[in-house]
C-alpha cells in the first residue's frame, strides 16, 4: 500500500497516525501512515530515505517546516508566502512538491465553530512561524482589521507589513493592544510553558471567541483566562484534524469527514 508519514522531533505524542488511519478507514483508501523522528540536522536525508523506500508523501511538523520548504522542488503559492511546508508529495513527474495546509485548517475549524471572521476585529498573539503560516487564509476571510501582537514588537510589525497587501493589518507589542476584539487567536508557544502573555482585561467584544492553536487534555492557560472574561473558547484540536484532512485530500483526492474523527480523538486525549 502507499506509504505516508509525519516527520518531527520529538514525534512520540503525534496524533497524526491515528487521524490518518481513521481517514483511510473511513474513505476506503489503502495506505499506511507512520511517525518518523528525524535527527534535528537530518531532515533532508530522512525524507530521501523514506522516498527511496516507496514513500509517496509526508506531513512535516516542528521543527522541520522551514527545512521542508527549502527541500521542496516546487511550492504552492500559499506555502511560498507562509515560508513553511507541512505537506510534501511526489508529483506525477517524480518532483517533490511542498504545500501548507495549516492556514486552511485553522480557517476551516474556525468556520466549523461559527467564529466571527468576515467584518470581524481579529487579534493574533505571536509572530513566529506558526502565525506567519496562517495569516493569508485568515485575511482572505475578510476581517475588518487584523492586529498582530507579540512579545518582540518588531516581529509583529514586520509581519503586519508583510501581509498588508491582503487587508487592514497592524502589529505591535502586547502593551499596544487596544480592544475589543471579536476573535483572539493565540499563536504563541507560551501555552507550552504554561505562560500567559500580558493581556488587557477588556480584550473581548460581546460574544467574542478565544482560540488557542495549542490543545491538550485540559484547557490552556490562555483559554482559562479567556473563559473567566466571558469569551467562548476553542482549542486547536480541530485545526490539527482539519489540516490533516486537507493534506489527505492533496495526496488522495478524497475529502474525509472530519466531524466523526474529531469526537473520537477528543475522547482519547
Ligand atoms: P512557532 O513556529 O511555534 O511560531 P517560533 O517561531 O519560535 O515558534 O515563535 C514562537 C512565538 O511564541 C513567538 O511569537 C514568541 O515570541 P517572541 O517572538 O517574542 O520570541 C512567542 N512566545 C514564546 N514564548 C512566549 C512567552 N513565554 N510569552 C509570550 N510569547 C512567547
Amino acid at each position: 500500500s502507499d506509504r505516508y508519514c509525519v516527520f518531527g522531533h520529538p514525534i512520540g505524542h503525534s496524533k497524526s497516525p491515528q487521524i490518518h488511519a481513521a481517514f483511510a478507514e473511513q474513505t476506503g483508501e489503502t495506505l499506511s501512515y507512520q511517525a518518523i523522528e528525524a535527527p534535528i540536522d537530518g531532515f533532508a536525508d530522512a525524507w530521501r530515505e523514506f522516498a527511496a523506500a516507496a514513500g509517496r508523501g509526508a506531513n512535516v511538523t516542528v521543527p522541520f517546516k522551514a527545512a521542508a520548504w527549502r527541500l521542496a522542488e516546487t511550492l504552492s503559492a500559499r506555502a511560498r508566502r507562509a515560508g513553511a511546508v507541512n505537506t510534501l508529495l511526489l508529483d506525477d513527474a517524480g518532483k517533490l512538491h511542498g504545500d501548507t495546509t495549516d492556514g486552511v485548517g485553522l480557517v476551516s475549524d474556525l468556520a466549523a465553530h461559527a467564529a466571527p471572521l468576515k467584518g470581524a476585529r481579529i487579534l493574533v498573539l505571536g509572530a513566529g512561524g506558526a502565525v506567519r503560516g496562517v495569516l493569508e487564509p485568515l485575511l482572505e476571510t475578510g476581517p475588518a482589521r487584523l492586529v498582530i501582537a507579540n512579545r518582540t514588537a518588531g516581529k509583529a510589525r514586520k509581519l503586519a507589513a508583510d501581509f498588508a497587501d491582503l487587508g487592514e493589518t497592524a502589529g505591535g507589542g502586547f502593551d499596544e493592544i487596544a480592544g475589543p476584539f471579536d476573535l483572539v487567536i493565540n499563536g504563541t508557544s507560551a501555552s507550552l510553558a504554561g505562560d500567559l502573555p500580558p493581556l488587557p482585561d477588556a480584550l473581548f467584544a460581546d460574544g467574542g471567541l478565544a482560540y488557542d492553536m495549542m490543545y491538550g487534555a485540559a484547557p490552556t492557560v490562555f483559554l482559562r483566562w479567556a473563559a473567566e472574561r466571558g469569551a467562548r473558547t476553542v482549542d486547536g484540536l480541530g485545526m490539527l484534524i482539519e489540516q490533516a484532512a486537507e493534506s489527505f485530500y492533496l495526496w488522495r483526492g478524497v475529502r474525509p469527514d472530519t466531524a466523526a474523527v474529531r469526537e473520537r480523538l477528543r475522547r482519547s486525549l
